[in-house]
């Protein structure tokens, strides 16, 4: 079969690299991808959120499945123009997508079916957003309501750096429109864990945990960015912790979705924060996690192409999902500068002295003229999967020292505290 995946991200060449390993994967295409999709997929130049063109294509080359990687082609509305045309795509409908397009509806959705989160109020008005502070204590959480590329979110320690931040968001619209609106939040402490489901008819099927590291530097210092590092399995969760989360959060998380008759063929991406006093929701995404999938998807050994059909035809099964015991790590390999300001179309070199033990999906990368050059503040994932974590961990850190650009850093505390 002909499939299209939309993105560009590290995540779509590790979606890309599992499908090809699929007999049922004739060609693949991405768009508008990098130059690692290049590698095992034919690129096409179309942007995430041209529905109307993605959509064309599709029709021009009797795509038979999409799989949609970023959050902003499916609050674009991709899903609903690609099944109203009768085209078979992987993501949830546009009403599904506000889940992640909207920190507001997603806060008050979990209010109304009783997920645990953490505390919050939500302003449109800066001077009441102010006096809402008073409301919380320190450190406080400011979350801008749309969407700003997982850097929308400021953990502020006084009063004064929370007024700074409502400034930024609400009146000098540091991320645009999606400052417009914002969510004051209790600050959870505890251990994060990332947990994504596919969701498929009435069923919530958990693929492995993850563990995410947000902070640009070592010892979660350092602004939010997309995220910088990864590892799976993640040793919080335990059979107590899982039985908690499947009554707690994915049973009442899907009879919201049903309750709510949201059109949900994909994955929900649970970000949660295990605490003292149990575990809790931070937020829904409504796809693959990057670098979440840097780190699940090699582990998973089942066919994917099957196993994402069948979770659009709702009839996904816990058994169709296969795992290795082996571990993975992922270590991102950033611009300077990141996730504020940095250069682009800088010459990556080294690319070709990596182990094969270890895999490099690319992120913000083009090839020109041959040469690999960086094209985004996250450049390259480099992923092992071993017997222990500890192996993984010591495989990725020897090979990214052979990757050389100007400028680019990397935390060194990646699955650092992993047990085993
Ligand atoms: P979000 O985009 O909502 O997942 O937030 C991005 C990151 O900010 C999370 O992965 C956490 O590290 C941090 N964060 C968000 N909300 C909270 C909270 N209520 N308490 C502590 N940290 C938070
Ligand atoms: N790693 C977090 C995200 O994909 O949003």
């Amino acid at each position: 079969m002909k499939i299209l995946v939309v993105g560009n991200g590290a995540r779509e060449h590790a979606i890309i690299w599992k499908l090809a390993q699929s007999p049922k994967a004739q060609k693949i295409y991405c768009a508008p991808g990098n130059a690692g999709t290049a590698l095992l997929a034919e690129n096409v130049n179309i942007g995430v959120e041209e529905v109307e063109s993605l959509f064309t294509f599709a029709q021009k080359n009797d795509i038979e499945l999409t799989i949609v990687g970023p959050e902003a082609s499916l609050v674009a509305g991709i899903s609903d123009k690609f099944r109203a045309g009768g085209k078979k795509i992987f993501g949830p409908s546009k009403s599904g997508a506000i889940l992640e397009g909207s920190k507001i509806y997603s806060k008050d959705f979990m209010q109304k079916y009783k997920i645990p989160t953490a505390a919050y109020k939500s302003y449109t008005n800066l001077e009441q957003a102010k006096e809402g502070i008073n409301l919380f204590s320190f450190p406080v959480v400011i979350k801008a309501d749309g969407l700003a590329a997982g850097k929308g979110v400021l953990i502020c320690q006084n009063k004064q750096e929370a007024e700074t931040a409502l400034d930024d968001l609400m009146l000098d619209k540091k991320f645009g429109n999606a400052g417009n609106q914002i969510v004051i939040e209790e600050f959870l402490e505890g251990t994060e864990a990332s947990l994504l489901c596919f969701v498929a008819g009435n069923k919530i099927i958990p693929m492995e945990s993850a563990r995410d590291y947000k902070r640009a530097f070592d010892n979660d210092e350092g602004l939010n960015t997309g995220g910088m590092g990864c590892f799976s399995p993640n040793y919080v969760f335990t059979k107590d912790t899982e039985q908690e989360i499947q009554t707690e959060i994915l049973d009442k998380s899907l009879h919201g979705l049903l309750s709510e008759n949201i059109d949900f063929r994909g994955i929900l991406f649970i970000g949660l924060m295990f605490t003292k006093k149990g575990v809790k929701v931070l937020e829904y995404n409504v796809r693959f996690g990057d670098p979440e999938t840097e780190v699940v998807i090699p582990r998973l050994t089942s066919d994917l192409v099957d196993v994402i059909e069948k979770t659009i035809d709702g009839t996904l099964e816990t058994t169709d999902l296969q795992w290795t015991d082996k571990k993975a790590v992922t270590v991102i390999a950033a611009s300077g500068g990141y996730p504020e300001n940095y250069k682009k179309g800088i010459e990556i070199s080294g690319l070709e002295n990596v182990s094969n033990q270890v895999i490099v999906f690319h992120a913000g990368t083009e090839n020109k003229n041959g040469k690999i050059l960086t094209n985004g503040g996250r450049v390259l994932a480099i992923t092992a999967l071993a017997e222990t974590t500890k192996k993984a961990r010591q495989l990725v850190y020897e090979n990214i020292k052979q990757i050389h650009f100007d400028g680019m850093f990397y935390r060194s505390d990646i699955a650092k505290e992993s047990k085993e």
